[in-house]
């Protein structure tokens, strides 16, 4: 997803946007650009490909800047579309989607203007800079041009001859930020965490005023405003690999401590304000997308096992346009590792206007979905760089079981305590090792299936999604028994499957589908606690977990299927941290 770094102040601008550039790499992009405001000019870098072409740029004069990472939406991959665009004396970058930018583009060319590139974004350019002819304020100018816009836009502008970044937000986060040099902006703090003191998340609707004399705010009838700008602690700086060689091995290594920490995070939710919503709670919403989507399917599978509440979950994206039905007493649970993805956020916003309670269970503390949410538990992953999600998926299952406990509890009925599970992991994590001999089997595959029933289907189908975004691959995750109603059709000997089976009412079951494909010639790989399905002349390779109660059997099971689409990913030479056309936080629709 694209990402946005200003910097105003005492320092040279250059150095601190590229270094700003370079931590929002993580989240996926396709080309990037700076430019430096040299008082009556604006000297622009943009380049095709990684913030590292920008070098040149780095010795570039000007103490006043805006940078950019783009991640394409409107207009190919390429050096004219990249941002910072400019029109007349405005130059400015945009992250989201200006929805009706042709209308105004076309209005801008009958004026007799030239646009330099095919994207949405220059048309903000072209209005700010007739605005800016009339007001002589970038403020008011800015403020002009976003009454027009519908969509969505984080933008920081700069003008020939001003010394300020004027930003403005709607529904596309962008942070202010204080440091002893100067003042920041940024859509992800940690572009600035290592530089800024302070910082304030721009509610939608907001301006800033980056000048030398600091951050100045503004509501959305340009009021002045004064907000409460929060500590900026050093842990939400990037963090590093270390030993390892790519963020999503460090990551998946994390996942113990991630499930430890989360657990030991949580409130005492029996003892909380959210525990009469619990037991108020008649029916249970999940909206989600993605890997936060799988982990929704868990919490259903746990919820209606144990706390007997209907529960449906919903991909965020389909919710927001199927005019959801929300009964009374319906708590809407949106479940978000960045807090930032347009789809689940919209959905959000929609269930609170259909009369739902809303919970968020996001892993970054000042996130959008955070402030939406009327009650919200944090999962402590850390930060999660690689844009496959790990650690983060299993941190939502501690979250989501513990949830689901109190559910229970406030029925008066029992289930297995979450606590173990941490200790679990590391024995999983231990164990599963020996994936990465699996990995010649996947190299070469046509496609591959992850099989399951119940809990296993919801492991396997995060477990598709992992090998297929980082290795490219085919890949689908599929309930075990409904196989044989056409896709075994695709079953050969070029189709490896996986097959995860932890529960013993279902094992024999889905051991019918296993000998359903092994009859056709793929090669099948299990994820089991159960030594015996090991030794079965069927399975290739198997890995053992420990047993634990079968509807928490995901935050396990998942963690060889994390693993093995690493190392294919690795084996087809790819970057398991960046893979292609992939953001980690979507912020469009
Ligand atoms: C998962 O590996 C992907 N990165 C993606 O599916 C992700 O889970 C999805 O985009 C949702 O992101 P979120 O959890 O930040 O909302």
């Amino acid at each position: 997803m694209c990402g946005i770094v200003g910097y105003l102040g005492e320092e040279r601008a250059a150095p601190v946007l590229l270094d700003g550039l370079e931590k929002l790499e993580y989240r996926g992009y396709d080309s990037a650009g700076v430019a430096l405001w040299q008082d009556k000019k604006i000297a622009v870098v943009r380049r095709k490909g990684r913030v590292c072409e920008l070098v040149c740029a780095r010795s570039l004069a000007g103490n006043a800047g805006v940078g950019h990472t783009r991640w394409a939406t409107h207009g190919a991959p390429s050096e004219r579309n990249a941002h910072p665009h400019r029109f007349g004396a405005v130059c400015l970058v945009h992250n989201g989607i200006l929805e009706n930018a042709a209308a105004l583009k076309e209005e801008c060319l009958a004026r007799g203007e030239v646009f330099s590139s095919d994207t949405d974004s220059e048309v903000a350019a072209h209005l700010m800079n007739a605005f800016l002819a009339e007001e002589s304020d970038l403020l008011r100018a800015v403020k002009r041009a976003c009454e027009l816009l519908s969509g969505s836009y984080a933008f920081a502008v700069l003008a020939e001859g001003r010394e300020e970044i004027v930003c403005a937000r709607m529904h596309s986060p962008l942070v202010v930020a204080r440091g002893t040099d100067g003042v920041f902006a940024a859509s992800d703090l940690c572009a600035v965490a290592a530089e800024g003191r302070s910082a304030y998340v721009l509610e939608d609707g907001e301006f800033a005023r980056l000048t030398k004399e600091g951050a100045e705010l503004f509501d959305s009838a340009l009021r002045p405003v004064e907000r409460t700008f929060f500590a900026l602690a050093a842990q939400q700086a990037a963090p590093e690999k270390g030993s390892f060689a790519h963020f999503m091995r460090k990551e998946i290594e994390e996942v113990p401590s991630a499930i430890e920490n989360t657990l030991s995070g949580l409130p005492d939710l029996l003892n909380s304000h959210l525990y009469e919503v619990l037991c108020q709670t008649e029916y249970l919403h999940i909206v989600a997308c993605g890997t936060a989507y799988h982990s929704g399917l868990c919490m259903k599978a746990v919820v209606e096992k144990f706390a007997r509440v209907p529960t449906q979950v919903f991909v965020a994206s389909e919710y927001r346009y199927c005019d959801p039905i929300v009964p009374e007493h319906t708590l809407t649970v949106a479940i978000s590792q960045s807090g930032e993805t347009a789809d689940t956020l919209a959905a959000a916003q929609l269930a609170l206007e259909r009369g739902s309670r809303l919970l968020a269970v996001t892993n970054v503390e000042h996130s959008s979905l955070n402030r939406l949410a009327q009650h919200v538990l944090p999962t402590r992953a850390g930060r999660e760089v690689a844009v496959a999600a790990t650690k983060s998926f299993n941190a939502q299952l501690a979250v989501l079981y513990s949830l689901a406990a109190a559910l229970a509890a406030g029925r008066g009925r029992r289930v297995p305590s979450p606590a173990a599970l941490a200790v679990l992991a590391r024995e999983t994590l231990c164990a599963s090792g020996r994936v990465a001999a699996w990995t010649p089997y996947f190299q070469g595959a046509r496609s591959v299936f992850f099989l399951g029933r119940g809990a296993d289907r919801c492991a396997a189908l995060e477990g598709s999604l992992k090998l297929k975004e980082i290795s490219y691959l085919p890949s689908e995750g599929y309930a075990a028994g409904e196989l044989k109603h056409g896709t075994l059709a695709l079953v050969d000997g070029a189709t490896p499957v996986v097959a995860v089976i932890t529960d013993p009412q279902l094992a024999d079951k889905t051991m019918n589908a296993v000998h359903e494909v092994y009859a056709r010639g793929a090669a099948v790989f299990l994820v089991t606690p159960f030594e015996e399905l090991c030794a079965a002349q069927e399975v290739t390779a198997s890995v053992r977990i420990p047993r634990c109660e079968p509807a928490y059997s995901p935050i396990l099971s998942v963690i060889p299927l994390q693993l093995l689409a690493y190392h294919v990913s690795l084996a087809l030479g790819h970057d398991p941290d960046k893979p292609r056309n992939l953001a980690k936080s979507v912020t469009v629709e």
